[in-house]
């Protein structure tokens, strides 16, 4: 790997540099244990299917392990659509607080604090977002739009019309037509326009009586705020449908505008987008379902209240869609969101949208010259999509640049999403990012646009400093490997053979 660095010129490799590629599975010595125990004989077990190995080679592993891990508290993560900030060290504490060892059969009375904490949230997020409810139950945001259509069904059904549709734009993230076709709406796409918003004349032309909602994310996978709402809203409501507001992106407007104010009928948040939850690896996050008054009674059960005495858990709600999680939600997450909320206040709630949309048109301006982006002069929220189409006349693309980013010890942005953009590179820099670090991002951008022209088969080959190079994804997808096998090739001696040439 060295040698590969050297080669390329690349200075900034931060991966270790003596792996060994082996599983621990790999590396286990047979008979350790019995050697080790005092046991007798007839109490050892003939064999046990577990690596064998000594305290310090196991914890040598995986510390090995961990130092080839990115995260957020390595470097710059600007992952487009994900908001992966920095999530505050005081939000981790107060998780961490042993008052949170709480068993959730644990009677009502003896679990107050908790109850409040969650019951605080929801009117915070009431607050925040001018609707009249929220569950915390949802695990996820695409849980939450699941929630949202599941009631927004519910609501039909019970008034006996079959409405069957949900229109969703072109721009939507993937989870919202799956949500709605999860819930059985037959999904109506719609094009956004040429500056990547939605026309309301585009939505005139989708309704029809059997229009049940309109989700609509905002601002949009292209970072732009959809200016038509209230002419959306008005054709939506007059066709008798329901507007869904996709609030995975608040961070780009919190504490500015309220998806409640501008007409919208329910709605979704990612706590682990906004409100300083960790994000990534599947969990555990937290994505509350928001609705107006008409939909409350919806919401599932069950729901924490308070009756001017003690917080109490509320089952009888007759029309409630059921339960989507288990229990109250993911707790911890809940406690997160709760502290960061109140350690911000307003003032500091607002600045989030502030700084957001300030460094992503820093990067905008600084970046659009070489990487298109869609309306450079418009502003932006929170991300900007950026193109690499410019970058495919020395066969150079999207992907590529993302894998050459990983060998300045940066991550790379989101690519080829969304998918009305070519070569997508979609790029939010966070409001926790120093301009510090976006001007070192935006530079190894320019300076990979060079080495585009300069030397394209190198950013081809990228990257050059990581343990693994390129994987073969169809491999992984098509023969999936998830135990160890001694019979079986691993992952790392195929890619041996994929540089051999094998
Ligand atoms: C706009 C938008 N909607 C929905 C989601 C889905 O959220 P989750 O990954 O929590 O299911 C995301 C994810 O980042 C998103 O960016």
């Amino acid at each position: 790997m060295k040698e590969r660095i050297e080669q390329t010129g690349t200075q900034i490799p931060y991966r270790s540099d003596n792996f060994d590629f082996c599983l621990i599975f790999e590396k286990s010595k047979k008979n350790t244990f019995k050697k080790c125990t005092d046991l007798p004989d007839g109490l050892v077990r003939a064999s046990l299917d577990i690596p064998e190995l000594s305290e310090p080679e196991v914890i040598r592993h995986y510390t090995a392990l961990s130092k080839l891990n990115f995260g957020i508290d390595t470097g710059m993560y600007p992952l487009g659509s994900c908001t992966m900030k920095y999530n505050p060290r005081f939000t981790e504490y107060l998780s961490a607080l042993p008052h949170n060892m709480v068993h959730p059969y644990q009677d009502e009375t003896t679990i107050q604090g908790s109850l409040k904490i969650i019951y605080m949230l929801k009117r915070h997020l009431m607050n925040i977002c001018g609707m009249d409810d929220f569950s915390l139950q949802p695990a996820a945001g695409a849980q939450g739009e699941f929630t949202a259509m599941a009631i927004i069904k519910k609501y039909f059904e019970r008034k006996n019309d079959n409405r069957n549709e949900v229109i969703v734009p072109d721009s939507a993230h993937g989870t919202n037509p799956k949500s709605a076709a999860m819930s059985g709406f037959d999904v109506v796409e719609i094009p956004s326009d040429e500056q990547g918003t939605i026309d309301h004349n585009i939505v005139k032309e989708a309704v029809s009586e059997k229009t049940a909602a309109l989700m609509l994310t905002n601002p949009n996978t292209l970072g732009l705020f959809e200016k038509e709402i209230p002419e959306i809203a008005r054709i939506v409501h007059d066709a008798g449908g329901l507007l869904f507001y996709d609030g995975a992106n608040l961070n780009g407007i919190v504490g500015k505008v309220r998806p409640g104010d501008m007409g919208f009928d329910c709605m979704s948040l990612n706590l682990h987008k906004t409100f300083a939850v960790p994000h990534g690896g599947g969990g555990p996050g937290s994505g509350p379902t928001g609705v107006k008054k008409h939909l409350a009674d919806l919401l599932p059960v069950p729901a924490v209240e308070f009756n001017g005495e003690k917080y109490y858990l509320d089952y009888n709600r007759p029309d409630s869609i059921g339960k989507v999680h288990g229990f109250y939600g993911n707790y911890l997450a809940i406690v997160r969101a709760l502290g960061y909320i109140l350690r911000l206040g307003s003032i500091g709630l607002t600045r989030i949208s502030e700084f957001s949309v300030l460094n992503s048109n820093y990067m905008v301006s600084k970046l659009s010259d070489v990487y298109e982006v869609k309306n450079p002069e418009t502003l932006h929220k929170h991300e900007a999509v950026f193109s690499a189409a410019g970058q495919k006349k020395y066969d150079v693309n999207a992907l590529d640049i993302a894998k050459r980013l990983m060998d300045y010890g940066v991550h790379p942005p989101t690519i080829y999403f969304p998918l009305i953009v070519k070569e997508a590179l979609m790029i939010e820099p966070t409001e926790t990012e120093s301009k510090g670090s976006i001007d070192n991002y935006c530079e190894i951008l320019l300076r990979l646009n060079e080495e585009i022209q300069k030397d394209a088969e190198m950013v081809k080959s990228a990257p050059h400093s990581t343990v693994v190079g390129r994987l073969d994804d169809v491999f992984a997808a098509r023969k999936m490997i998830l135990r160890w096998n001694p019979d079986i090739v691993t992952t790392s001696d195929h890619e041996n053979k994929q540089q051999d040439g094998n």
